[in-house]
């Protein structure tokens, strides 16, 4: 029986819901002479450090050292991208910033030790925001463009114009594990790092980098981490570099462990944006020329704020055909932390935008929105602003219309307006949005993947990829093709802790494509120790060697099951004829290119899509509301493992959802985080999760091409929730008179629901004394 496209549950499911799985933080107590660490930090948003005293804390009971800048014997810097991110700075940047770390024999006496720390600092002004920002010109990156077209001649001379801004909140990744990692010296003054990291080859790096020792001297492992979202694709570097700096300088284990306050104070999030945009029109709703700004707040360094950026301008035109399309972008310095990597990587920014845009523009011209948004998308043969061909163009309709049927929307649309025009206070909202995401790493070299696979007497296989498993389900997905590239048993296949020592150079598990990256370098492994079986099982059966089946653990020749024998059987036989049971696999992603000069190229591999119809119910008197029902119709190729891709469809969405909807992060004014906690920062619970969420995959969607036909899934769905935002956005409007461009701040709480009706209402009444007067 084939394991590819059987629904199976996560691999670690059992032991996820009994606590039974380890973390990294689970695995101290068994290590005798664990040290802990704690940080230092200083209460300012921009600080020269004049002076540090440890003096009092190195005195105080069972503290062993305090690191500071002094103790790193290589480079004392974490930056992944520019050398900008010092682990022990001598400016503070952030409110809140790490600026040294107590070791301690204990946690507790680490963290009163720190208290007794004295750093002096002079405080400097802070620019704490992207318009404060602006002001002062404080930039990490020179200005990108993507352009096609000529935007300023198409707007001079577009029928109608809309101008206007937008800015976008950011969002904490409150992954249920807090940065950790765990530090031992091994037999070879080398370093071991148990680390919750997304990119093990990198930890690595860094930690090599900060003790200047080569990198064969470093390795890292990384058994599952308690979610990433991409919280962990750089930052986990830091907390690796600081165990493994105390290990070796206290010849014992060492322990970073944040709690969830500092895991929260001190790591970046989602970037803020802000956009302006121009768009010229014509009156029958067809989108001509678009201009849009993008500026992101980077936070104090530099980080992944490049390439997230990239992903937003590659974004903005998400569905639709644009002929003259221009948008630039910069990112922003500023006193933050650091924003990063998370889920969709600057993706969804980009398609709020022109999802923002197109609703003003429909209710300019007082059409339905999906309307608009229906007569505007690509079709075939049509490029997107950067270059790329739009090959599959038809899906977008396809899924369109599926969706609609699927979702009864137009009997839908109709029974809201006739509530709407019955209801004084209470409105409903219906919309259907789409999403058109790339699938490759920005950054070329990054895709590429390894894999060893590993085959015992026993007929027994370990598989090792260069992938990390964060919930998402890969090493599930990599089971299942890992048994069906052999021919064996879900159950013959044990995927390994994920270690530098077994697959080197790897990249970080993100951009949704590790099973598409690590699933075809295994595919290939595979497929090398199958053509070795092949040749001893058709000296067995005295048959060729292309007539050899591998079926769940069976080896027969074709036609003939009935004489099967053993896959264990043929694995013995091989190591008794002297062959090799073991394979690398490689793999890179073909044909792609992106010149950053002309802004051109083919930046992706190929495109996932969805759409996703919410209808949300809303009340006039206090902006409360709550979404009734979702409809998704998501396109992952051909499922290679249905539950857990539906799993990431729905916590996709639902993150998405959080973003757009209740999680708002808030500063005081001197920049130090004020939602540090689940009580003030609102996650989404199944509370806002719809009654009726009904997920359901794109069938007959085999994608050529990629492992077995299917498409990535990890990131595309989180951008499904742009639904619920232009569903809010459609109950507001009901509030207000027809041709009122509905502004809703981000994230759109009860509270800025409330704020956006009001504007509504207004505007109503004005046109009411407006027409009495007449
Ligand atoms: N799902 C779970 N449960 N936990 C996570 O941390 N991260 C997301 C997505 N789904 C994440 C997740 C992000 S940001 C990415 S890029 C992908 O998973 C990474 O894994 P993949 O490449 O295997 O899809
Ligand atoms: N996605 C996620 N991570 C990345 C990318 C990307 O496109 N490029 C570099 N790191
Ligand atoms: Mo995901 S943001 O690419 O880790």
């Amino acid at each position: 029986m084939k394991q590819v496209g059987v629904a199976r549950s996560h691999e670690s499911a059992r032991a996820h819901v009994t606590g039974s799985a380890k973390y990294v933080d689970d695995l101290w107590p068994s290590l005798t002479g664990t040290v802990h660490l704690w940080p230092v930090t200083v209460p300012h948003a921009h600080a020269k450090i004049l002076g540090l005293d440890s003096e009092r804390a190195l005195s105080s009971k069972g503290v062993l050292t305090v690191l500071t800048g002094a103790d790193v014997p290589g480079i004392n810097d974490v930056g992944p991208t520019r050398r900008d991110e010092p682990l022990f700075p001598s400016e503070v940047c952030f409110h809140g910033q790490a600026v040294a770390w107590v070791v301690a024999e204990t946690e507790a006496e680490a963290r009163s030790a720190a208290a007794l720390v004295v750093v002096n600092v002079e405080p400097l002004p802070a620019i704490l925001s992207i318009r404060e920002a602006l002001s002062a010109q404080s930039f990490h990156t020179a200005t990108e463009r993507i352009a096609s077209g000529d935007v300023e001649a198409a707007l001079a001379r577009a029928e109608l114009r809309l101008d206007g801004q937008l800015e976008i909140n950011g969002q904490e990744h409150f992954y249920l594990e807090t940065q950790a990692a765990l530090a031992v010296l091994d037999e070879s003054e080398g370093v071991f790092v148990h680390s919750s990291t997304q990119h093990p080859a990198e930890t690595q790096e860094i930690v090599a980098r900060v003790l200047g020792v080569p990198r064969h001297a470093v390795v890292v492992q990384c058994l599952r981490m308690g979610g990433a979202f991409g919280g962990k694709e750089v930052q986990a570097n830091a907390w690796a570099a600081l165990a493994a700096l105390a290990a070796k300088k206290l010849r014992r284990p060492a322990r970073v462990r944040l709690t969830r306050q500092q895991d929260l104070r001190l790591t970046g999030k989602r970037h803020p944006f802000l956009a302006r945009f121009r768009v010229g029109f014509t009156r029958g709703g067809k989108l001509q020329a678009l201009d849009i700004e993008l500026f992101s707040d980077g936070g104090w360094c530099l980080d992944l704020s490049a390439p997230v950026l990239f992903r937003a301008m590659f974004h903005v035109d998400n569905c639709y055909a644009i002929e003259h399309l221009r948008v630039s972008g910069q990112v922003c310095r500023t006193h933050n932390v650091s924003h990063t990597a998370f889920r969709g990587f600057g993706g969804p920014q980009g398609m709020l935008v022109i999802e923002e845009v197109l609703d003003r523009v429909a209710r300019t011209l007082q059409v339905p929105p999906h309307l608009l948004r229906e007569g505007n998308f690509y079709r075939r043969g049509d490029c997107a602003h950067y270059g790329q061909e739009i090959r599959d163009a038809d899906r977008i309709g396809r899924i369109w219309s599926e969706l609609k049927a699927s979702s009864q929307f137009g009997a839908r649309w109709r029974e809201i307006e006739r509530y709407n025009a019955e209801n004084r206070h209470d409105k409903r909202g219906l919309a259907i949005t789409p999403v058109k995401f790339g699938i490759s790493f920005t950054t070329a070299f990054f895709n590429q993947a390894g894999a060893l696979v590993m085959l015992y007497r026993d007929g027994s296989v370990q598989v090792n990829h260069g992938g990390t498993e964060m919930g998402q389900g890969l090493h599930t997905k990599i089971a299942q093709i890992a048994a069906d590239a052999l021919g064996v048993t879900f159950d013959a296949i044990r995927i390994m802790p994920t270690r530098t020592d077994k697959v080197p150079n790897t990249s970080a598990s993100a951009a949704s494509a590790s099973t598409d990256l690590n699933g075809a370098a295994v595919v290939s492994a595979c497929n090398t120790l199958q053509r070795r079986l092949a040749a001893i099982a058709a000296l067995h059966f005295q048959t060729a060697a292309e007539n050899i089946q591998f079926d769940a653990g069976h080896v027969y020749p074709a036609g003939q099951p009935a004489r099967a024998v053993a896959f264990a059987e043929i694995v013995d036989r091989a190591y008794l004829a002297r062959v090799p049971l073991f394979s690398s696999g490689y793999y890179r992603t073909p044909n792609l290119h992106f010149d950053r000069a002309k802004g051109k190229g083919k930046p992706f591999h190929y495109y996932a899509y969805g759409a996703a119809v919410c209808e949300v119910g809303v009340s006039g008197f206090t902006g409360q509301y709550a979404l009734r029902r979702v409809d998704i119709l998501h396109d992952v190729g051909d499922s290679l493992s249905p539950l857990i891709d539906r799993g990431q469809v729905e916590g996709g969405f639902i993150q998405g959802v959080g973003w757009l909807t209740t999680e708002e992060l808030v500063w005081s004014s001197d920049g130090a985080l004020l939602t540090s906690g689940a009580s003030t920062y609102k996650l989404p619970t199944l509370g806002e999760c719809p009654p009726e969420l009904r997920v359901a995959l794109l069938a007959r969607a085999a994608e050529p091409g990629v492992v077995f036909g299917s498409k990535a899934v990890g990131e595309p769905p989180l951008m499904l929730a742009i639904s619920v935002r232009e569903a809010l956005r459609a109950a507001v409007a009901a509030f207000g008179p027809s041709g009122h461009v509905v502004e809703l701040a981000t994230p759109a709480t009860p509270e800025a629901v409330f704020w956006a009706i009001e504007a509504a209402r207004q505007k109503q009444g004005e046109l009411r004394q407006s027409s009495a007067a007449q």
